[in-house]
């Protein structure tokens, strides 16, 4: 396990919409570099850069065509090797996106394979043997290529599956996991990490990581088996190489494929979506952290401490504020209510991620879609920097931006936000200070639930043990709200809204916790 995931606090970072350091409208590389002390400023120490490959863009850069080579728009590669070079100088690792499932189908491997002629690429991709001969199952395409075949796609038409092999082969162009074309493509993807991260980079975010072997068992067997090779390609050669999985499911991606993170991902139903999105529902907004949102812990707890336990001294759940599939926070929670959110948040076990932008309250934007993007598309404006033109992000003309920034009159901005000391960033970034302060609130603290009743809050728990126990409170109800608790409170050591605690008399006999409206607080525990 890499030691450094302990206290890691990631940054994720849309290229196109960070920040464009050269004039032309889009993001790029060395905006980011330019931008490091910000994302150091606000006490995050790692990154995760969204594809920055060359791509024909038309699922945002998860259309690959040239893994070795940094698209363009973005820079070169010497501009990412000298990002890689910076971020190390000021203690941030790096994670690249790893897009192993599929390739775009304007990638060379894809366009030799397409190709009537026999060659090295023929079995890379998924083929039937049949023009007329679909993939059952899976969707395909017929009709696109010379070869008299139909190939298999793993997302969008743009994107055919590479082929890792079948879990049980059944038809003739079906391939084992262990024939030698599906070897070939996982060394290829291993050559892949290899050329990074001999360059710098720290690990990858592995996308769909479920998806590579087909027709796999409910247990993906088949693709946790890749994944256990791959990670003892890591253990051997790059031991402090971190892997993050798209899998959200613990059970499979850290104890079984051996991943180091797998992300809580927002799931209709699923614990991490009762907490700030459980708006599509027939009821109206369920959400925890809505403040008349009628939450319920409960529906947390019962799918999270699960995974909890089995991603335990194996791996770690992380934690997002959102991502750039997922809708911003700040489309249906207030900034007051997202104080809320984030304090528990960001002081859960696992390793957290902080989406750009929502550090300081980003909104979602309704915009008709760009690369594939769809409803996805208004979470993936310009960062806003400060007031003016673009909000910092370009100096471009307005009509030339990859997207356009907030309109609004009170678009929160960056340097607005710094200078308010009651802000949103402010409390990030105080969260997350004391996050690094104290080792019982990081990736392997343990996590007890103190007060957690059905349909009530508040909602409290305490991290680590004995005299570094630091216990953490939420309200995000608009009324007062109490609890007692079987520890004694300390020091406070930060609070949004009114909060106090009460010990009971004589020693060991705990506390009562009262919190205001809206309310959160993290204290050290007294005994
Ligand atoms: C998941 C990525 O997060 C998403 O943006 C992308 O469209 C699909 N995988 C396909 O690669």
């Amino acid at each position: 396990m890499p030691g450094w995931l302990k206290d890691a606090v990631f940054y994720e970072i849309y290229p196109q919409s960070f920040y464009d350091s050269n004039g032309d409208g889009i993001g790029d590389l060395n905006g980011i570099t330019e931008k490091l002390g910000e994302i150091r400023e606000l006490g995050c120490n790692a990154l995760w850069i969204n594809p920055c490959y060359d791509s024909p863009f038309r699922d945002a850069g998860y259309d690959v065509r040239d893994y070795k080579k940094v698209a363009p728009r973005y820079g070169t590669n010497e501009d990412l090797e000298r990002l890689f070079s910076r971020t190390h100088d000021a203690g941030i690792h790096v994670l690249l996106d790893l897009v192993p499932g599929h390739t775009s189908e304007e990638h060379r491997w894809f366009q030799e394979s397409r190709r009537a002629e026999e060659n090295e690429f023929s079995k890379r991709y998924i083929w039937t043997d049949g023009w007329l001969t679909g993939t059952p199952g899976h969707p395909y395409i017929a009709g696109e290529s010379e070869r008299p075949a139909c190939y298999m796609l793993n997302f969008f038409k743009c994107q055919p599956a590479l082929n890792y092999g079948f879990l049980h082969p059944i038809y003739p162009w079906q391939s084992a996991m262990d024939s030698p074309e599906a070897l070939a493509t996982r060394e290829a993807i291993k050559d892949v990490m290899r050329f990074w991260l001999d360059r710098g980079c720290d690990g990858f975010r592995v996308d769909m990581a479920d998806s590579l072997v087909k027709d796999d068992d409910e247990d993906k067997s088949g693709t946790c088996a890749l994944w256990r090779d791959i990670r003892q390609m890591l253990d051997s050669e790059y031991p402090e190489a971190a892997l993050v999985a798209e899998w959200s499911n613990p059970r499979l991606a850290i104890a079984s494929a051996g991943f180091h993170m797998d992300f809580y991902l927002d799931h209709q139903g699923n614990g991490y979506n009762t907490l700030m999105r459980d708006y599509w529902g027939k009821e109206g907004d369920r959400s925890f952290f809505k403040s008349d949102g009628k939450g319920n812990i409960q529906r947390f707890l019962d799918d999270y401490l699960p995974k909890l336990e089995v991603s335990r001294g194996r791996g770690y759940i992380s934690f997002i504020s959102c991502n750039h599939d997922t809708r911003r926070p700040r489309y249906s929670l207030s900034e007051r209510e997202l104080k809320v959110a984030y304090t528990c948040l960001y002081t859960l076990p696992g390793v957290p991620f902080v989406y750009y932008g929502d550090e300081i309250g980003m909104r979602y934007q309704e915009l008709k879609t760009k690369e594939g993007g769809y409803d996805r598309t208004g979470t993936r404006t310009p960062m806003q920097w400060k007031p003016g033109k673009n909000l910092g992000f370009s100096e471009a003309d307005p009509e030339v931006l990859y997207l356009p920034v907030d309109p609004a009159q009170d678009a929160p901005t960056l340097e607005q936000a710094k200078a308010d000391p009651d802000s949103l960033y402010h409390l990030v970034k105080k969260v997350i200070a004391i996050r690094h302060e104290y080792a019982s609130l990081q990736a392997d603290g343990s996590f007890t639930v103190l007060y957690a009743e059905k349909e009530k809050v508040p909602f409290v728990y305490a991290r680590g043990e004995g005299e570094d126990r630091i216990i953490v409170a939420v309200n995000p109800s608009l009324s007062e709200a109490s609890a007692q608790i079987p520890a004694g409170a300390g020091e406070m050591l930060f609070s949004v809204g009114e909060a106090a605690a009460e010990n009971a008399e004589g020693s060991g006999k705990g506390a009562v916790l009262t919190l205001g409206p809206q309310s959160a607080v993290i204290l050290r525990a007294a005994d």
